[in-house]
């Protein structure tokens, strides 16, 4: 089968497999012929050596897969009867290392079951024997290793992608959450007061956390505070410690959570919820005339980064007088806007996969994908607990799924379209009518009140308002169906 080629023809060919390289990558193609039959292993080696491949022989299976474990081919030329492992023995653990190269098998002519056996196990492609011409040959090994450096330069695309998607444990891809990254990193290294305003769950605490550990203070301590969680007469002293004696509550020491963070950062979440005694000293800390540490034997200055986080239009909050004047300014400084998860439907999925990883991994299961149809019904949703609802609806999700792929009834009731059709149902069918009754208005009840807060965003009053029923009735069917809000 080796044809005799004059000296002008194969440069022609090396000219013509050179050429073919990827998008300018001229790197020679590196073949790697297996076959135990030195004489066919041998001439095709030189049919692809004399065409300008670079190439590598290996005599069996085990030894071919050192090679590749060692060094980068592009292709892999087996041959399909070897004995002791064979063609696809060694196709397999190929394809299981996951490594880029293309494989191409040789089989004996006629055998077209081992041939497509061959394809369904991941080969290129297949040649048989008696081989063709030279050229044919050289076609084939060029596209399968093509094929291969395309895939991979894929792979890292598809990875660098993954990078530009993520700040750290912040993922997203939409022009707000970018935002977001580029302010993350230009506060990290400054001791500047930043604000964080957006809904519940969009990531405040999240954002507040990359803050302090992209700086100089992420060694120090990152204390969040629940501003509305702390009773509003004993959040000063919470806060700011006390010393012995200072006032008749004062019976000892007390660094309060300010000398806590010392060195590090403080999260003071629901800042609005502040009393206005409390917002008054919390400005002088943040102006610099109070610096001492309370309860400290040290009597170093107090050094600790203030990040405040509010759901509420803080500006609002200061014209009804709620929120001190000189305070918001002092906040708002830095505002980094948090934006709600139905106004950036493009991080939806991202997230979704971001949390399936997550939980299929804590969970020991494989689940690798949301079905199509379970994907539109995430994407049907307006989320009002935006991520955390998101990474809750998907935590069950995998909990429930029965397979390796979550489907739309693995989401919990309270996604997708809640209210269900008015039509019995064959379970509803089956019941007496009073019972048949009965449930269909329960489920009714459910969906009613569940879609009502959906519209207000989680506001039970709004949504109990809206429904023109009594705040109390709407709260009884919220606790009666177990309804997050
Ligand atoms: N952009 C995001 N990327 C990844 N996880 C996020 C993102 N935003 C929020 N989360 C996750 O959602 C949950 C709620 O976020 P959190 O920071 O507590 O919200 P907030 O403080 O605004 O209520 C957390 O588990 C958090 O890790
Ligand atoms: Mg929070």
């Amino acid at each position: 089968m080796v044809g005799k080629h004059d000296t002008a023809n194969r440069h022609a060919m090396q000219g013509q497999v050179r050429s073919q390289g990827v998008d300018g990558d001229m790197t020679p193609i590196r073949v790697l012929v297996v076959d135990h039959d030195t004489a066919s292993g041998g001439s095709v080696e030189r049919i692809l050596k004399t065409m300008g491949f670079e190439v590598t022989k290996a005599p069996d299976g085990a030894r071919s897969l050192e090679l590749l474990a060692a060094s980068t081919v592009d292709v892999l030329l087996l041959d399909l009867a070897m004995p002791g492992m064979n063609g696809l023995d060694v196709l397999g653990k190929v394809k299981a290392l996951d490594s880029a190269v293309e494989v191409v098998l040789i089989t004996a002519h006629g055998d077209v079951d081992s041939a497509v056996a061959a394809l369904k196990a991941g080969a290129y492609d297949f040649l048989t024997r008696p081989l063709g011409s030279p050229d044919a040959l050289a076609r084939l090994v060029t596209r399968a290793a093509q094929h291969g450096r395309l895939a991979a330069r894929a792979r890292r695309l598809e990875q660098e992608l993954e990078v530009r998607e993520r700040y750290g444990d912040i993922i997203g891809s939409s022009p707000s959450m970018r935002f977001v990254f580029r302010a993350v990193e230009s506060v990290a290294h400054s001791r500047s007061t930043v604000l964080l305003h957006g809904e519940p769950g969009t990531g405040k605490e999240l954002v507040a956390r990359s803050i302090h550990m992209s700086g100089r203070r992420a060694k120090g301590p990152f204390v969040p505070v629940n501003c509305s969680a702390i009773p509003k007469d004993l959040i000063e002293t919470e806060l700011f410690g006390n010393v012995r004696g200072a006032s008749p509550r004062a019976s000892e020491n007390k660094i309060g959570l300010f000398g806590a963070a010392h060195g590090g950062t403080i999260l003071l979440d629901e800042v609005d919820h502040l009393p206005p005694g409390t917002q008054v000293r919390l400005n002088r800390i943040l102006q610099g005339t109070e610096i001492k540490r309370a309860g400290s034997n040290d009597p170093g200055r107090m050094d600790v980064r203030v990040i405040a986080a509010t759901d509420v239009d803080l500006k609002q909050a200061m014209h009804q007088k709620r929120f001190r004047e000189d305070l918001f300014y002092r906040l708002s400084v830095i505002t980094i806007p948090l934006p709600p998860l139905r106004d950036r439907a493009e991080d939806m999925p991202l997230l979704a996969y971001h949390f399936l990883r997550k939980y299929s991994a804590r969970s020991g299961r494989k689940i690798a994908r949301i079905s199509l149809e379970a994907m539109r019904v995430l994407r049907s949703h307006t989320w009002p607990g935006n991520v955390r609802e998101l990474e809750n609806a998907i935590e069950r999700s995998v909990v429930m799924a029965r397979g390796d792929v979550i489907l739309p009834g693995d989401l919990p009731p309270s996604v997708g379209d809640t209210i269900a059709p008015l039509v019995p149902t064959n379970l509803l069918l089956d019941l007496p009518f009073r019972e048949s009754k009965m449930k269909a208005v329960e489920q009714f009840e459910s969906a009613y009140v569940h879609e009502m807060l959906k519209r207000s965003g989680g506001n039970v009053s709004e949504a109990a308002r809206q429904s023109q029923m009594d705040r109390s009735n709407f709260r009884r069917i919220i606790r009666k169906h177990k309804i997050r809000t």
